[in-house]
């Protein structure tokens, strides 16, 4: 979804950095994005590494983190240090970089940050993936309110969409999750990566929203 926002942005003519672990990804990444982009290795659980990056940024617009790593598993199985990893990159890290950044943002400027249907939609298997989710809704509703007058703060909360995050499972496994998971939905599909990113540009550009979360979830939220 990182990638496809930056896409549709160097589109409307933004100036994309792009960040995240791995730089070889990222320098695949931006070679097929035709546009003015640029990348960096900064892994947001890195507080020092997230301080130097962001100092080195200069003028910033908008701030979009969609970073993240999900934990699943029943709550009594879930062990503590996946909880942890998850709490880092999904929360802690992403309000460390909306920080360091922070003196860099414009005026005007926008933060968009990425919680998850799970947050209003718990289910069984996920309940801690669920809480971190409600965290970083918290988290933008709340900075919403301190940097106003700033920027604008806004989560975007997709349901399940087509992506990367679920290319380690088998892809018959992937492929029924994505038809069971898309077929209850009222949409009658999943999500492709460009429909959220089409959200997300929604945030970076519409000066009358702030503090919202946007749900682009196929109607997830109402299904039976
Ligand atoms: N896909 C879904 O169905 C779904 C549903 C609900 C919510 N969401 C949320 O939507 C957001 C985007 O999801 P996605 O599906 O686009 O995820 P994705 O395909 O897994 O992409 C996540 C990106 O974050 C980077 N990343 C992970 N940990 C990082 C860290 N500590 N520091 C820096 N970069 C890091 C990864 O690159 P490297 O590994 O190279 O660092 C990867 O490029 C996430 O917050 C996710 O939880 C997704």
């Amino acid at each position: 979804m990182g990638k496809a926002t930056a896409e549709l942005a160097v589109g409307l003519g933004a100036r994309v950095t792009l960040a995240s672990r791995n730089q070889e990804k990222l320098h695949a990444v931006a070679s097929a994005i035709d546009g003015d982009v640029s990348v960096a290795a900064v892994d947001t659980t890195d507080e020092a590494r997230v301080k130097a990056w962001a100092a080195g940024l200069g003028q910033v617009d908008h701030l979009v983190i969609s970073a993240s790593s999900a934990a699943h598993g029943a709550f009594s199985d879930l062990p503590t240090g996946d909880l942890r990893a998850m709490l880092e990159a999904k929360f802690i890290g992403p309000y460390v970089t909306v920080r360091e950044v922070l003196p860099y943002l414009s005026e005007g400027g926008s933060i968009s940050l990425f919680s998850g249907v799970l947050s209003r939609r718990p289910s069984a298997g996920a309940t801690g993936l669920g809480a971190v989710n409600a965290a970083v809704e918290a988290l933008a509703k709340g900075l919403a309110q301190e940097l106003a007058g700033k920027v604008r703060v806004n989560c975007i909360s997709p349901g399940m969409v087509a992506t990367e995050a679920y290319a380690d499972m088998p892809e018959e496994a992937r492929e029924g999750m994505y038809a069971q998971i898309g077929g209850s939905l009222p949409v009658g599909r999943v999500g492709q990566a460009h429909e959220i990113a089409q959200a997300v540009i929604m945030a970076m550009t519409n000066g009358f929203l702030t503090g919202s979360v946007l749900d682009v979830d196929g109607g997830h939220l109402v299904r039976g």
